[in-house]
């Protein structure tokens, strides 16, 4: 296996459960057959240099992004090659992004589509996504990616108006939190059946379980990951990668 140096990765993205967190959460959690993983530092490098397969232009366009103020927006590049793998198991054709930055999970699930895939990527800000445009064309995946600038609730309310009901195979939420519900109630009736929709950022860095954080992105997340757990018209799974990822699959 080819060797590499790892760059570094933005707090927001990195694992959740670090070692001090942990050490918080641990004789809570004593008593539990199944522990929550306990990733330290160096198992976390060593799942890095065991399994990932991060393409050079996704590698780049992490350097180039690192050199942003902003750049723990960044999704981690295990989450995008996680999200690539569940796109291409469930045969994804056409799919919806909501909240690019600067592409980066645009491109690692672009790279993972079929040659006629399509990924809708919804975003308000030019300035983030001409950063994306350009390593998506270097990717060869340009075509694939139909970026639509605007608030994402005007987009997606469009796509529902245009009768796309029930098109598309997959969906990534990762924009704006306190229109988490919102994004979620659209790209499910945008779904089809058997559709999957990955949800970024609910556990907030742990504050989902923190009464004295009632900021309005957790308690927006809050709300969202209340909001799915009763829902019956879905199939559900949280899991603690990154900073929490929720696996929704329509019934
Ligand atoms: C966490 S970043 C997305 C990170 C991206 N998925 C990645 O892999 O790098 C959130 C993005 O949501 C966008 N955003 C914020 N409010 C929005 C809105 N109302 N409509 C559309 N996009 C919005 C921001 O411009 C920002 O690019």
């Amino acid at each position: 296996m080819e060797d590499f140096e790892l760059a570094p990765i933005g707090q927001e993205n990195y694992f959740l459960f670090s070692t001090s967190y942990q050490a918080k959460e641990s004789s809570k959690n004593n008593d539990m057959s199944n522990k929550t993983l306990n990733l330290t530092d160096q198992l976390y490098d060593y799942i890095l240099k065991s399994s990932l397969r991060e393409p050079e232009v996704l590698r780049e366009l992490r350097d180039t992004t690192m050199q942003l103020p902003e750049h723990n927006m960044q999704i981690s590049p295990e989450q995008g090659q996680f999200m690539r793998l569940m796109v291409q198991l469930i045969n994804g054709h056409k799919g919806i992004e909501v909240g690019v930055f600067t592409g980066y999970s645009a491109l690692s699930v672009a790279m993972g589509l079929p040659e006629d895939g399509r990924l809708v990527a919804l975003d308000i800000s030019e300035e983030w996504t001409n950063v994306g445009q350009t390593y998506w064309a270097k990717a060869g995946v340009a075509d694939k990616i139909d970026l639509r600038i605007g608030p994402a609730v005007d987009s997606l309310q469009k796509m529902l108006a245009a009768g796309e009901q029930g098109q598309y195979d997959f969906a990534f939420i990762d924009a704006d939190k306190e229109n988490y519900l919102n994004y979620y109630e659209y790209c499910l009736q945008l779904l089809r059946p058997n559709g999957l929709i990955m949800v970024d950022n609910v556990l907030w860095s742990g504050d989902v379980i923190d009464p004295s954080k009632n900021g309005p992105e957790v308690n927006a997340i809050r709300n969202l990951n209340q909001h799915i757990a009763q829902d019956q018209r879905v199939d559900i799974i949280l899991l603690p990668i990154s900073d929490g990822i929720t696996l929704v699959r329509k019934l």
